[in-house]
């Protein structure tokens, strides 16, 4: 792991990315390499990306390869942080790689080197873009590489359909940043109908994938729950499972030193989709900070009051303690309630409590419940219960 760490900073650095820690630093720089008025185009340029106008700014900064490599600079710790994670998750070896969107080539002429018997191709709408690709890939002295002009809306590719281990998207497809999202409960995002174009995007992506073990990796600017959801949506609309399992979350500092995390989706043709539920707690772990959602000594009535009214709800596992000296009975209980899990402890002198979890972190509180029959046997008579013995008014089953 240590030499891929240092591979992949090699890689950075070889292609001439540098390290700068915020936007004074990052104009600075570009002071010291542009003229006075060309500066101020990119200035332009950039305030048109924070507007939404993503083909302007981008139409701007492949006028050339150096332009786009220092712009790349931005997003240094992006790719330190995506190709860390490819490099550890990917160790099949694919014989044909596809980069969408791939921009000026960078993770392209990456993959070609890190795969250097694969056959990598990238493409991007941008024929400028592309240009500064193949120049990427002559100075960097990779062969195995492709690059063709092409609308990911419209796409034709130098290549058989079904026959693409790997497609990646990386900040290419998914919502553009600042797309509108209305803010309403997870569920209602999730049924929402995706915007068209990208499922039309993906839809024309998916028949590329080998059908027993095509891998897309979408590395996707989504960065809200809704969008999140709407991705997810788009791509398992497009008949690709997302493979939770192999999906992570990755961390990086934008060049403001903020930390941003954003879901990594490996998804296939042959994986089975993820039901909504399962989506959702896989996004709620870095949405929404369920430490906050825990109802403890003082506030029973809530505990109750919500246990009783958060349904539908299902009982996975429980036990009952009775104190040996007498002093009263106690239940530990595990539910599943849509994507969360709900741990309900109750006793029969009105003490409460309750604490939301993801149900991505199932396992644990499993473990939770055997760690806590196992305590709890040395000072009371603990028996595990298949149902729950004591019901509260809601319908729970
Ligand atoms: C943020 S850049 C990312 C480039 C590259 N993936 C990277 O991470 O370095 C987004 C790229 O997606 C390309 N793009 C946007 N929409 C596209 C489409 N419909 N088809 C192909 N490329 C597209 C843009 O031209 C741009 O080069």
């Amino acid at each position: 792991m240590q030499n891929r760490v240092a591979d992949i900073a090699s890689f950075l650095d070889g292609v001439g990315l540098k390290h700068l820690r915020n936007t004074n630093q990052f104009w600075a720089y570009l002071d010291s390499r542009y003229a006075r008025n060309q500066v101020g185009d990119l200035e332009r340029a950039y305030l048109k990306l924070e507007r939404g106008d993503e083909a302007a700014f981008y139409q701007e900064i492949f006028q050339s390869l150096k332009v786009s490599i220092d712009f790349a600079s931005l997003r240094h710790d992006l790719y330190r942080s995506y190709l860390e994670w490819f490099v550890s998750s990917i160790t099949q070896t694919p014989e044909v790689v596809v980069d969408a969107g791939c921009g000026n080539g960078l993770l392209t002429c990456f993959y070609a080197q890190h795969f250097p018997k694969a056959r990598v191709i990238g493409f991007d709408i941008s024929a400028a873009g592309i240009e500064c690709a193949k120049e990427l890939a002559g100075q960097l002295g990779v062969k195995n590489i492709e690059f063709v002009v092409s609308d990911a809306s419209d796409l034709t590719l130098p290549i058989e359909k079904g026959s693409v281990n790997l497609i990646t998207t990386v900040a290419s497809l998914g919502p553009p940043p600042g797309a509108p999202v209305t803010e309403s409960s997870a569920y209602d995002l999730i049924s929402k109908k995706p915007r068209l174009n990208q499922i039309l995007q993906i839809g024309n992506l998916a028949p590329y994938l080998e059908p027993e073990n095509g891998q897309l990796i979408s590395f996707d600017k989504v960065s809200t729950l809704a969008q999140q959801a709407t991705w997810a949506n788009i791509i398992q609309s497009c008949g690709l499972g997302i493979d939770l399992s192999s999906s992570a979350w990755l961390s990086y500092q934008n060049i403001e030193s903020d930390t941003i995390a954003l879901p990594a989706l490996v998804a296939g043709p042959h994986v089975k989709p993820s039901s909504n539920h399962e989506l959702l707690a896989f996004f709620a772990t870095r949405n929404i900070d369920l430490s906050q959602w825990t109802l403890d000594f003082g506030q029973e009535g809530l505990a109750e009051l919500v246990f009783t009214f958060v349904n539908p709800k299902t009982y996975i596992r429980g036990a009952r303690a009775n104190y040996t000296d007498g002093s009263g009975i106690y239940w530990y209980e595990l539910w599943q309630a849509g994507p969360f899990n709900i741990i309900f402890e109750h006793t029969d002198q009105g003490f409460r409590t309750l604490r939301v979890a993801s149900s991505t972190q199932k396992a644990e509180l499993l473990r939770s419940v055997d760690d806590w029959i196992e305590q709890t046997s040395s000072y009371a008579t603990v028996t595990e219960l298949q149902s729950p013995e004591v019901r509260f008014d809601g319908n729970e089953k």
